[in-house]
C-alpha cells in the first residue's frame, strides 16, 4: 500500500481517496505512529499530508528522519513538505507572508518528474504561514510563487518530492496529474488496484471466516448496508439472513425498494419486521431531537434482537448464528480509530449503532473502502442503479426530519412533501448534483395563508438541498429557480395542511444538514 501520514487535518483522507482514484491503493496511519512500524508495512510510497501547526510551533508534529532514508518515495505536501525540509537541512522560516486559497504556481523547471507536461503556470490551492526559503541539499526547487521562493523540490535521486500546496483538492487544477506523477514515475506503481479485486479477496476471506456458520445483517434501505449484504450473500448465500426493520419512518416506497428491487437483484433471505406501532407508541410525546434520536436507536436494537431470536428459532438445529454483517467504511474506521475527542454533535444512530453485548462477530467487508467505491462494487454485484446511486439518508429517518411530536398523520404529510420533492428533482436531472435535499416539517409552527377563497392556517415545509464531498462540510445548492417554484406549487396543491413552502439557505457549518 502507499501510507498516507495524517498530520491531523482533514486532508489525510481526500488525499487518500485521490491515490485510490489513481488506481493505487492506499491506507492511512496517524503521524504519531513509530516511523519503524509504519516501514514495517513495506510501504511501496509514503505521501506526508498537510496539517494545521507550523513545524516550529511547540509539540508540533515531527517525522523521525529515518522515514526520508529507508529508501521508500516520499511525497511532502503542505506541513508535509516544511517537514522535509526542516529535516533535511532546509530552511522554512515564519515570513509572515501569508497564502490562502487560489495562488497561481510558476514551475521552473518543467522537465521535473513532479511537473512534466504541466504548465508552466498553474493554479494551485495554498494554505499555510511559514515558508521554505531554501531546499535541503541535493534538491532542485522546481516551482515558486509570488511570496514564496521554494514552493515544491525534488530529489530525483532519493525519490523524495514535496509541494507546499494541496495537490489533493479541486483547485489546483493539475493536482491530480502531479500526484499520478508521483505514483508512477517516481514510485515507478502502477495503476492496477480495482474494487473488483476486493470484491474476489472478500468472497474468499467472508467464506473462511464464516465456514458452516450463520450471519444476519440490518438492512437500512442505504448503500452501505446494501452492498455490504449483496456481497455477503455472494459469498455465503443462504447461510446469510437479512434483517429490514420498518420503523414506518421510512421515505414513499423505500421498504418496497428493499422488498423488491434488493431481493430481486440479490436473491438474500429477507426478513421484514413490521415495527412502525412500537416506534408510533415510543416516540408519542416526544419533541427533543436527542432524546428522539436514542428511543428510535433503542427500538431498533429491541426489534433486531427479537428479529434474530426468530432466525434462530426457525431453524434451531442448523448451524449456529454467530456473525453480524456491517456496512462500515473507510471513514468511520480511520474517524474511530483517530480517537481525538472530537465533539458530539448528534447522536447518530445507524444499524453499526448496535450494542457490544449482541456477542457477534462482525463482517465488515466495506472497511477498507470509500463511499464512491462502494458504488462501483455495488454496481459490479449487479444491484439496481436507484439503489448504488442512492443520496445518503439518516438511520432515524423521517423521525428526526419533523421538528415536533412524531405522529402517523405528520409523517404522512411528510411522505407526501418529499415524495414530490424527489419526483421533481429527479425529473430536472439534478440528483447528482445534490448530494441529498432533505425535506422537513415544522410540525409546531404554523402561519396564515390563502388558498381558494378560504384562510388557512397550515405548517411550512422546508427545502434543505446541500452540496457536499463527504458531509463534514455542505454548501446549499444553488438550484434553479424553475425548478423550486415547480416544487413550492405542487407541495402546497398536493399536501394537506401545508401551505407555505421555505428554502434553507444555510452552509456546515454554522447550520448542519438535518434538522434534528
Ligand atoms: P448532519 O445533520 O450531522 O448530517 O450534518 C451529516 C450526514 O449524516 C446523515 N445523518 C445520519 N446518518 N444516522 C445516519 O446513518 C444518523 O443518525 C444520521 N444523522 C444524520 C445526514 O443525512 C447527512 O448525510
Amino acid at each position: 500500500a502507499v501510507l498516507v501520514v495524517d498530520f491531523g487535518a482533514q486532508y489525510a483522507q481526500l488525499i487518500a481517496r485521490r491515490v485510490r482514484e489513481a488506481r493505487v491503493y492506499s491506507e492511512i496511519v496517524p503521524s504519531t505512529m513509530p516511523v519503524a512500524e509504519m516501514l514495517a508495512k513495506n510501504p511501496k510510497a509514503i505521501i506526508l499530508s498537510g496539517g494545521p501547526s507550523s513545524v516550529y510551533e511547540e509539540g508540533a508534529p515531527q517525522l523521525d528522519r529515518e522515514i526520508f532514508e529507508a529508501g521508500v518515495p516520499v511525497f511532502g505536501m503542505c506541513y508535509g513538505f516544511q517537514l522535509m525540509a526542516t529535516t533535511l537541512g532546509g530552511t522554512v522560516d515564519n515570513t509572515g507572508a501569508r497564502e490562502y486559497g487560489r495562488t497561481p504556481l510558476h514551475v521552473s523547471r518543467t522537465s521535473s518528474t513532479l511537473f512534466e507536461g504541466t504548465p508552466a503556470e498553474q493554479p494551485v490551492w495554498m494554505s499555510h504561514g511559514d515558508a521554505c526559503s531554501a531546499a535541503p541539499e541535493g534538491f532542485t526547487v522546481t516551482a515558486s510563487t509570488d511570496v514564496v521562493p521554494v514552493a515544491a523540490f525534488e530529489n530525483d535521486e532519493k525519490k523524495l518530492y514535496g509541494v507546499q500546496y494541496h495537490p489533493e483538492v479541486m483547485h489546483s487544477t493539475h493536482g491530480q496529474q502531479i500526484l499520478e506523477h508521483f505514483l508512477y514515475r517516481g514510485a515507478g506503481l502502477r495503476p492496477d488496484w480495482t474494487t473488483g479485486n476486493v470484491i474476489e479477496e472478500q468472497i474468499e476471506a467472508i467464506r473462511a471466516q464464516v465456514g458452516e456458520k450463520r450471519a444476519i445483517c440490518g438492512l437500512s434501505g442505504g448503500v452501505d448496508s446494501a452492498v455490504a449484504a449483496a456481497l455477503v450473500q455472494k459469498a455465503i448465500g443462504s447461510q446469510l439472513t437479512c434483517v429490514y426493520v420498518d420503523h414506518g419512518l421510512m421515505r414513499k416506497g423505500e421498504t418496497e425498494q428493499v422488498e423488491k428491487d434488493f431481493v430481486a437483484a440479490t436473491g438474500v433471505q429477507l426478513k421484514v419486521v413490521d415495527a412502525q406501532e412500537r416506534f408510533l407508541k415510543a416516540l408519542a410525546g416526544v419533541s427533543d431531537p436527542e432524546e428522539k434520536r436514542k428511543i428510535i436507536g433503542r427500538e431498533f436494537i429491541r426489534v433486531f434482537e427479537q428479529a434474530q431470536a426468530e432466525i434462530v428459532a426457525e431453524a434451531p438445529d442448523d448451524h449456529p448464528v454467530e456473525f453480524l454483517v456491517q456496512g462500515t467504511l473507510y471513514p468511520d474506521v480511520v474517524e474511530s480509530g483517530g480517537g481525538t475527542g472530537t465533539a458530539n454533535i448528534k447522536s447518530h444512530h445507524n444499524v453499526g449503532g448496535l450494542p457490544e453485548d449482541l456477542e457477534f462477530q462482525l463482517i465488515e467487508p466495506l472497511r477498507k473502502l470509500f463511499k464512491d467505491e462502494v458504488r462501483m462494487v455495488g454496481a459490479e454485484l449487479g444491484l439496481p442503479e436507484e439503489i448504488v446511486q442512492r443520496q445518503p439518508f439518516p438511520g432515524p429517518g423521517l423521525g428526526i426530519r419533523i421538528v415536533g411530536e412524531v405522529t402517523k398523520e405528520r409523517l404522512d404529510l411528510l411522505r407526501e412533501a418529499d415524495a414530490i420533492a424527489r419526483e421533481e428533482l429527479t425529473a430536472a436531472g439534478l440528483d447528482r448534483d445534490i448530494w441529498q435535499c432533505p425535506v422537513v416539517l415544522l410540525a409546531d409552527v404554523r402561519s396564515v395563508g390563502v388558498q381558494g377563497d378560504g384562510r388557512t392556517y397550515g405548517h411550512p415545509i422546508v427545502l434543505r438541498p446541500v452540496s457536499s464531498e463527504d458531509a463534514m462540510t455542505a454548501d446549499w445548492t444553488r438550484m434553479p429557480y424553475d425548478v423550486l417554484a415547480k416544487i413550492s406549487t405542487r407541495i402546497t396543491n398536493e399536501v394537506k395542511d401545508v401551505n407555505r413552502v421555505v428554502l434553507d439557505v444555510t452552509s456546515k457549518p454554522p447550520g448542519t444538514i438535518e434538522w434534528e
